[in-house]
């Protein structure tokens, strides 16, 4: 009889833009395969063929006009898609999925910066992601000002390129990228079982330094594989 695989661990990276996320999910990536593990590696909004065609809509400066609510929607039906045809199947595989971004965006930016609100965020995750919530999210904090602008000239130079044009969320003022870090800092607070804050701000040799407690259980070890991924950037 063949036994199935044990489910993978499903991991998020969340922040402001320009934080640095991406790059650390990379990281986290390789050194986790160099330790044997098969791993996935996706992001939001996009991952798949009709996320990336959402993603083209709301990430555009062109999009003109989109109401708070249809965009929240637009961010679910992203992920809704994602879940069904890209990470559960992953999960069940055995595989671990690290996503860039998960619902706990939507609940800062859509929640905390459009201010609708996290409960809306949280029922629609209950209903169209079935709840389902990753095993570890890494939350790296950093400074708006800083992060925004990096974000800013990382795509404008991309969009100056043949790149998409991803800049509509980078024209948003500091009182939003504030309202969002906040939002994010409160979801930190409330489920710290499962967020780890780490502060970006730390010259990457340093590694990034961890202040909440680690979900004891399995995160000591991408934690420690985190902070491996830092010193050999
Ligand atoms: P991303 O590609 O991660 O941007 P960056 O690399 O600049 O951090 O995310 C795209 C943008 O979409 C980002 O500005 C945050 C926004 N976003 C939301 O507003 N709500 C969401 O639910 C998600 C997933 C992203």
């Amino acid at each position: 009889m063949s036994q199935s695989p044990k489910r993978g661990k499903f991991i998020t990276f969340e922040g402001l833009d320009g934080c640095g996320k991406s790059t650390q999910l990379e990281k986290l990536a390789s050194v986790l395969r160099a330790e044997g593990i098969d791993v996935l590696t996706t992001r939001e909004p996009g991952g798949t063929e009709i996320g990336e065609r959402i993603r083209a809509v709301l990430l555009d400066s062109r999009t003109n006009g989109l109401d708070p609510m249809a965009e929240m929607a637009l961010m679910f039906a992203s992920r809704a898609q994602q879940l069904a045809q890209v990470i559960v199947p992953a999960l069940e595989e055995g595989r671990w999925v690290l996503c860039d971004r998960f619902t706990d965006s939507t609940e800062a930016y859509q929640g905390g910066g459009r201010q609708l609100g996290s409960d809306a965020v949280l029922q629609l995750h209950q209903v169209l992601c079935r709840g389902l919530w990753p095993d570890l999210t890494i939350l790296m904090d950093s400074d708006v000002e800083h992060s925004v602008k990096r974000a800013r000239r990382r795509n404008q130079a991309a969009s100056d390129g043949a790149q998409p044009d991803e800049n509509r969320f980078e024209q948003e003022s500091t009182a939003f990228f504030t309202r969002v870090q906040q939002a994010f800092r409160t979801i930190a607070q409330r489920e710290p079982q499962r967020v780890t804050m780490v502060n970006a701000r730390r010259p990457a040799e340093q590694g990034l330094a961890s202040s909440g407690h680690p979900p004891a259980c399995f995160v000591r070890f991408p934690l420690r594989a985190l902070d491996l991924a830092c010193a050999s950037a």
